[in-house]
């Protein structure tokens, strides 16, 4: 199965002329050829989690209209283990958060049509037990074929693999995620494979390979300034992403902390651009109408999930103000025009900024107003202060 996965990984990588990657090491085991979209419980509540926040985020993925839209896998972070294994080896849940244990949750969250991710790390210790913020130290060094088959058997759609300092244990980064990535293949059972490795670059060779996508930088926060410096570090990364293997510049922070709606507009608008996996990080059962609507812009995913040979680059740093473009299938480009000042601006935007190097009539359709117009020429573009615009561009007929 792997070796076929390789062979069908290499044709692709020469088709969409990525030659950089590694090609000893055979696809990761999941498939993900668009980028996962999902929520993960790390950045509503950090360690405080319990089954019924998890069975909360998946009944609100349905009701509030997420899974309609994309959002299939309800992930549990850190904090999930109890503090020992049980005799045979086994991890188990911690039984007074999760009475019912995993497989019943993953259950349940697959009755709703959904799939289910689950965390672990490649040393001793999750960062959790790490930062002294929950007891133990439950990482799957020696254990990984065990951790694999008990994750299949309960039902786990998804890994995500954290670091965690696993050098202090004597791991080698790409032996220690390889290792986890093969014993997940073995179990026969597709699970999406997400790493982080810190520290996070450059990003070389063997991640897309090993993995279906990996951290490109340290924690997100819910403020401007991470937003914008997480931005700033994926110049470049676009030569690693392909179907199947994606920059991760971590999760989502709309309706968090103090974005204000035009942040968590810009925020959302360039994960799109990135091709960056949308994992919604917010109270999904206590959010405001404005964060569902950013969330749940069909538009605006439909960019982020299109994928015609690249995952969007930047095209202009102006200091505060930037562009970054995607190529869409059938021709089309996504735009950025990120204002990233505290004071409105008004910038011209070239035909060869929007991808149209030829020049010629174009369409514009702001993805966030659904306002459609014309050019002939440059744009003059308007973009409030903390904020995106987000143009889906097409030539003129
Ligand atoms: C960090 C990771 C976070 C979260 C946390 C849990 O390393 O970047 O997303 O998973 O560990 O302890």
């Amino acid at each position: 199965m792997t070796t076929v996965r390789g062979v069908v990984l290499a044709v692709c990588c020469l088709l969409v002329g990525v030659a950089a990657v590694d090609p000893v090491v055979s696809a990761p085991t999941g498939s993900a050829r668009t980028p996962p979209m999902g929520w993960n419980s790390w950045n509503a509540y950090g360690c405080d989690i319990d089954q019924q926040k998890i069975r909360a985020a998946a009944d609100a993925i349905v009701a509030a209209g997420l899974r309609d839209v994309g959002y299939e896998y309800v992930n549990v972070d850190d904090c999930w283990q109890a503090t020992t294994r049980d005799v045979w080896g086994n991890l188990r849940a911690d039984p007074a958060r999760f009475p019912d244990g995993m497989k019943a949750l993953a259950d349940y969250v697959h009755g709703k049509g959904l799939r289910f991710g689950i965390y672990a790390t490649p040393g001793t210790r999750t960062c959790a037990n790490l930062a002294g913020l929950y007891p133990g130290a439950l990482g799957s060094l020696g254990h990984e074929r065990q951790d694999a088959a008990v994750f299949a058997a309960w039902g786990v759609d998804y890994l995500k693999y954290d670091w965690c300092r696993a050098e202090v244990d004597g791991v080698e980064p790409r032996a220690g995620f390889t290792l986890m990535r093969d014993a997940l293949d073995d179990t026969g059972r597709a699970v999406v494979y997400s790493i982080h490795r810190q520290p996070q670059l450059p990003v070389d060779s063997w991640r897309p390979s090993v993995a279906n996508s990996w951290r490109t930088t340290g924690d997100i926060a819910p403020t401007w300034d991470s937003v914008t410096g997480i931005v700033d570090r994926q110049v470049g990364l676009e030569v690693w992403a392909r179907p199947g293997a994606w920059n991760d510049p971590d999760m989502l922070e709309v309706g968090n902390g103090a974005l204000t709606p035009d942040e968590s507009r810009a925020h959302f608008s360039l994960w799109a651009v990135l091709s960056a996996p949308l994992l919604a990080g917010n109270r999904l059962d206590a959010m405001s109408e404005d964060t569902r609507r950013v969330l749940t812009n069909r538009d605006v995913v439909a960019v982020d999930q299109d994928w015609a040979g690249s995952q969007g680059y930047r095209v202009r740093d102006g200091g505060d103000v930037q562009v970054w473009v995607k190529p869409l299938s059938g021709g089309d480009r996504a735009v950025a025009v990120l204002n990233r000042g505290a004071s409105t601006a008004t910038t011209s935007v070239t035909a060869a900024e929007f991808g149209f190097p030829g020049g010629g009539g174009l369409t514009l359709r702001d993805l966030w107003s659904g306002v459609v117009s014309g050019a002939e020429g440059p744009v003059a573009v308007t973009v409030r202060p903390h904020a995106a615009v987000l143009y889906r561009v097409s030539a003129r007929r």
